[in-house]
C-alpha cells in the first residue's frame, strides 16, 4: 500500500489535524491564491458544477469541505433554500463568514464545523451535496464518501470536482513543471506555510482519479457515475447518484 500523503512529514499528528491546521494557516491568503495560481479557471469549474447541479434543482444542498464558501456562493444562482457548508478548519470558516455577511446572504447559506467523516445531520437531509478540491484531503475517503451518501436523499445527485492529472503530452510535460516547481514556490511565498503548496501536488498524485474513483462512489452505493474532464484533464467533475 502506497504511503499516506500528509502536509507535515514530520507530524505525528492524524492527517485531519494536519490538514485543518495547514488550512488554517493559509486561510487568509487561500482565495488569493487560488484565484492566482489557477489563473481563475477555478471560477469556470465550480460554475461548471453549478450549471450540472441546475438539472436537478435541489432545494437543500450540502457543500462539504467548502472552506470559504466559494462552491456555496456560486450556487446561490440556483436559488436554493438552505445550502450547508461544513469544514474541519475554523481558520477557512471564518473568511467564509466574513464573505457570506459582506453579501447579505447569512439566512440562505450556513457554514459550520463539521467532519465529513462524522456528519452532523440525519439520513437522508439533503436534496444534493457538492464538494470541491475537497475529498482529496479527506484522512478516509471511503468514511467520507458513505457519510456523504448516508446524509442524502434518495434519487438525489452528489457532485465532486477534484484535480486530476493531464496524460498528453505537451499539457502534462507543462502542467508537471507548473505543478511541481513553480507552484510551490509561489505558494510558499505568499503563504508562509513551506508545506501546503507541496501538499498540493503530492496530494494530487497519489489521489485515486478517473475511473479508481468512479469504483469507490460505487461501493458506497452511489450509481449511474460519471467522470467529466475539464481543462486538458487537470481537473475533474464526478458526477454521481444516490
Ligand atoms: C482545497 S480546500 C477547498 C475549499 C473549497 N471547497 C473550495 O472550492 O475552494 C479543502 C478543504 O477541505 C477541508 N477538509 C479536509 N478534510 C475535511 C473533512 N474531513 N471534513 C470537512 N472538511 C475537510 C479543509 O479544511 C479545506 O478547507
Amino acid at each position: 500500500m502506497s504511503e499516506k500523503v500528509i502536509p507535515y512529514k514530520n507530524s505525528t499528528d492524524s492527517k485531519k489535524n494536519q490538514v485543518a491546521t495547514m488550512f488554517n494557516n493559509i486561510a487568509k491568503k487561500y482565495d488569493f491564491l487560488n484565484h492566482f495560481l489557477s489563473m481563475g479557471i477555478d471560477k469556470l469549474w465550480r460554475n461548471k458544477v453549478v450549471s450540472i447541479l441546475k438539472k436537478h434543482q435541489p432545494k437543500i444542498i450540502l457543500d462539504v469541505a467548502t472552506g470559504t464558501g466559494d462552491l456555496a456562493i456560486t450556487a446561490l444562482k440556483l436559488k436554493p433554500k438552505k445550502i450547508t457548508g461544513i469544514d474541519i478548519s475554523t481558520g477557512m470558516l471564518e473568511i467564509g463568514k466574513q464573505k457570506i455577511k459582506k453579501r447579505g446572504v447569512e439566512d440562505i447559506i450556513e457554514l459550520l464545523e463539521g467532519d465529513s467523516e462524522n456528519i452532523q445531520f440525519p439520513n437522508h437531509s439533503f436534496d444534493a451535496a457538492i464538494v470541491a478540491f475537497g475529498v482529496r484531503n479527506f484522512e478516509n475517503l471511503q468514511k467520507g464518501l458513505s457519510e456523504i451518501h448516508r446524509v442524502l436523499k434518495p434519487g438525489s445527485v452528489f457532485i465532486v470536482l477534484e484535480f486530476s492529472k493531464p496524460n498528453k503530452f505537451p499539457i502534462k510535460q507543462v502542467y508537471n513543471m507548473y505543478f511541481t516547481n513553480i507552484l510551490p514556490f509561489i505558494g510558499k511565498l505568499f503563504s508562509k506555510d513551506n508545506s501546503a503548496y507541496t501538499y498540493l501536488p503530492q496530494s494530487v498524485n497519489a489521489f485515486p482519479e478517473g475511473t479508481a474513483f468512479l469504483e469507490k462512489l460505487k461501493d458506497v452505493g452511489f450509481h449511474n457515475v460519471k467522470e467529466n474532464r475539464l481543462s486538458f484533464g487537470i481537473a475533474s467533475i464526478y458526477v454521481a447518484e444516490k
